[in-house]
C-alpha cells in the first residue's frame, strides 16, 4: 500500500515532530482520553501514535501494559519504543492493524485519518480491533479555521505563492469538518457518535523557536518549507511572523481540533 499525499512527511526525526505539532500532542491527548472514558484496567491502542504523545497520556491513564500503539514510520515508532518502554509498539498501518478483534476497550486516532491512505478502511480496522461497546475516537485539526500555526502558516505561503493554494491543508486535507469525521465514524458501522471541538495550547521561546523545526522538513507545512529556495524560504519566514503579530518574546498559540468518538456494535 502506497502513502497518502503528506504521509511520507513523518519518515523524519521524532525531534523535529516534537518541537512542531508535537507541542500541542499532550493536552490534545488528555482531553480526547477523557472524551472516551479511559478508565484504570482499560486496554487502549494508539494508531498512528507518532513519537508517542498520546500514547504517554495512556500509559499514564492506564500503565504500559495495557497500551499498544502503531504507526508506519520507522523512526517515530522507534521513538515511541525507546520512550514508552513495556508498550507494544509496531510498524503498521491503520488499514491492516496487527491485532485480533475485539481486544481493546478503545482505539484511538489522533490527528491520523487525514494522512490514511483509505480512511474508511482504517476506521474499520479500529472498530475490528475494539470490543463490543468500547470506544473509537479520533482528532483532526481544524485547519480550515481555529489551528492558527498551521492556518497563519498556509495563508502565508498562498499570499505570497497563490499557486501553493493546492498544498493548504484547509483545502486539501479529507475529514477536517464536524460533518465529514462524523459521516467517516458512521460509515465505518460506528454507533452513538458524538463529535465536538477541543482546543490544546502549545508555549514558544519566541519566533525562531516556532521555525526552527519547520526548516526540518516535518509534516506537509515543513516539507513545503524544505522545498523553497532560500530567498523564498526567507520571505515565507518573515510573512508568517508578521501575520502571528510574534517577535523575540514568548507566547503561545491555540490550536482546535474536531474529535470524534463512537461506540463499537
Ligand atoms: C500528525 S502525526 C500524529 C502523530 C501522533 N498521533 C500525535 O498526535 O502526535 C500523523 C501520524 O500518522 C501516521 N500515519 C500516516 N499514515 C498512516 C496510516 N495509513 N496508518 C496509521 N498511521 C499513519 C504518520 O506516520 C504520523 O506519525
Amino acid at each position: 500500500m502506497s502513502d497518502a499525499p503528506g504521509a511520507a512527511t513523518f519518515r523524519t526525526p521524532a525531534d523535529a515532530y516534537d518541537r512542531h505539532i508535537g507541542r500541542y500532542g499532550g493536552e490534545l491527548a488528555r482531553a480526547l482520553i477523557a472524551a472516551a472514558g479511559v478508565r484504570p484496567g482499560d486496554r487502549a491502542l494508539d494508531v498512528g501514535c507518532g513519537p508517542g504523545a498520546l500514547t504517554a497520556a495512556l500509559v499514564a491513564a492506564i500503565g504500559a501494559a495495557n497500551v499498544a500503539a502503531v504507526d508506519p514510520s520507522a523512526p517515530f515508532a522507534e521513538a515511541c519504543r525507546r520512550r514508552l518502554p513495556g508498550v507494544r509498539v509496531e510498524i503498521a498501518r491503520a488499514e491492516a492493524l496487527p491485532f485480533p478483534d475485539a481486544g481493546f476497550d478503545h482505539a484511538f486516532a489522533q490527528l491520523v485519518v487525514n494522512f490514511m491512505t483509505d480512511a474508511s478502511a482504517g476506521v474499520r480496522e479500529l472498530r475490528r480491533v475494539t470490543r463490543r461497546g468500547g470506544t473509537v475516537a479520533a482528532a483532526v485539526w481544524d485547519y480550515a479555521g481555529e489551528m492558527t500555526l498551521l492556518r497563519r502558516f498556509w495563508d502565508a505561503a498562498v499570499a505570497l505563492d497563490p499557486s501553493a493554494a493546492d498544498r493548504d491543508e484547509g483545502r486539501s486535507m479529507p475529514f477536517c469538518t464536524p460533518v465529514e469525521l462524523g459521516d467517516l465514524w458512521r460509515s465505518a458501522g460506528l454507533e452513538a457518535v458524538q463529535v465536538g471541538p477541543v482546543s490544546a495550547t502549545a508555549d514558544y521561546d519566541g519566533f525562531e523557536d516556532l521555525w526552527e523545526p519547520l526548516e526540518r522538513g516535518v509534516a506537509p507545512s515543513g516539507a513545503y518549507v524544505a522545498a523553497l529556495a532560500p530567498g523564498q524560504r526567507a520571505a515565507l519566514k518573515q510573512e508568517l511572523q508578521r501575520r502571528l503579530g510574534v517577535g523575540e518574546a514568548a507566547f503561545r498559540l491555540t490550536a482546535r481540533a474536531w474529535i470524534a468518538i463512537g461506540s463499537a456494535p
